[in-house]
């Protein structure tokens, strides 16, 4: 990850000379010189695909990545109408009620697919999907995840145990729990006559994850799960975010075996995917947003 790779080739028989690979290319690779492009030697190429994907005569070529990944666009007239889009944004909700019917493989591979056409920090792509589908792990998670909600809301009615719990987790982390209670009183509640209020019955869940080493991952994988989650909406699949689950995958060791977290990984966001069972006929009204002109 982050490493730079490589150099664009340039065919000099195609070549128009018309400049686009040089202007496109953020970081200086690509200067425009007497017959065409070249590359100078000097500034990581970062493989941002940007020169292959502007140039009109297909002239660059890029050892360091996939030519078959070069996608011919749709002619824009086609494309999403931003009425459209705004649509599809108003449709997505996060499902919590769902079909026993699981996601293929295919259909993962989709999702992921979109996903992976987010923005991300330094072009580092280092997100990682860890699927689970198995459903004793999945009750393992959900019920490990409960029985540490259970024990921490048990140490907030206790002011010594109350106490101790403040001195491992912070003052502000300690309120959020608190405020949590009646939602996680309900979710354990429910698991004690077989509902699911925690995974919500889905039979997919997704991690999300990047190397501790990429600072930006999380970040970019956040970008990653907003992709994944409207392209699910645009394949009839729902999705919910588990915070409930990060939170606990997040500093517990069991925890991270079971969701499959590697050591040297940051937890970036845990959802769900499943085939929703109920459809939403409207949307939904969201709060204007706070802006500020400056
Ligand atoms: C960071 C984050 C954590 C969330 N955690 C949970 C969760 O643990 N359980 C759940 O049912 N929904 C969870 N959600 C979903 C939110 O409750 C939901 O997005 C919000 O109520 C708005 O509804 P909408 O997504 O349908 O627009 C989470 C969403 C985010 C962004
Ligand atoms: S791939 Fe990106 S960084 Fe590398 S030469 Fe092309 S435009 Fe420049
Ligand atoms: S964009 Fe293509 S045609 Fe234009 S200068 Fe670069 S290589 Fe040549």
């Amino acid at each position: 990850m982050l490493k730079p790779d490589g150099r664009p080739q340039v065919d000099l028989d195609r070549c128009t000379q018309c400049g686009r690979c040089a202007a496109v290319c953020s970081l200086d690779v690509l200067e425009m010189g007497e017959t065409g492009p070249v590359a100078s030697g000097v500034a990581p190429c970062f493989r941002c695909g940007h020169c292959v994907a502007v140039c009109p005569s297909g002239a660059i070529s890029h050892a360091g990545m996939n030519p078959e990944h070069f996608r011919e666009l749709l002619p824009w007239e086609e494309g999403v109408t931003p009425e459209l889009l705004l649509d599809l944004l108003r449709k997505r909700r996060s499902i919590r009620s769902y079909t026993d019917e699981q996601v293929t493989e295919e259909e993962i591979m989709r999702l992921i697919e979109a996903a992976v056409q987010a923005p991300s920090g330094l072009n580092a792509q280092s997100w990682h999907f860890t699927i689970i589908q198995d459903p004793e792990r999945l009750g393992k998670i959900r019920r490990r995840t409960l029985a540490i909600y259970s024990m921490l809301l048990k140490m907030l009615d206790s002011r010594v145990s109350r106490l101790m719990l403040r001195m491992q987790v912070g003052a502000e982390a300690l309120e959020v729990l608190a405020e949590a209670r009646p939602l996680l009183e309900g979710i354990l509640d429910a698991q004690k006559t077989g509902g699911d209020r925690l995974l919500w019955g889905a039979p997919t869940l997704v991690i999300v994850h990047s190397p501790d080493e990429d600072p930006t991952g999380p970040e970019s994988a956040h970008y990653a799960v907003g992709n994944f989650m409207l392209m699910a909406t645009t394949m009839g699949l729902g999705t919910c975010v588990i915070g409930f689950v990060s939170a606990i995958a997040e500093r517990d060791g069991r925890m991270r075996e079971f969701i499959g977290l590697p050591e040297d990984h940051t937890l970036a966001a845990v959802l769900v995917v499943g085939h929703p069972s109920e459809e939403y006929l409207r949307s939904v009204d969201k709060r204007a947003a706070a802006i500020n002109f400056v």
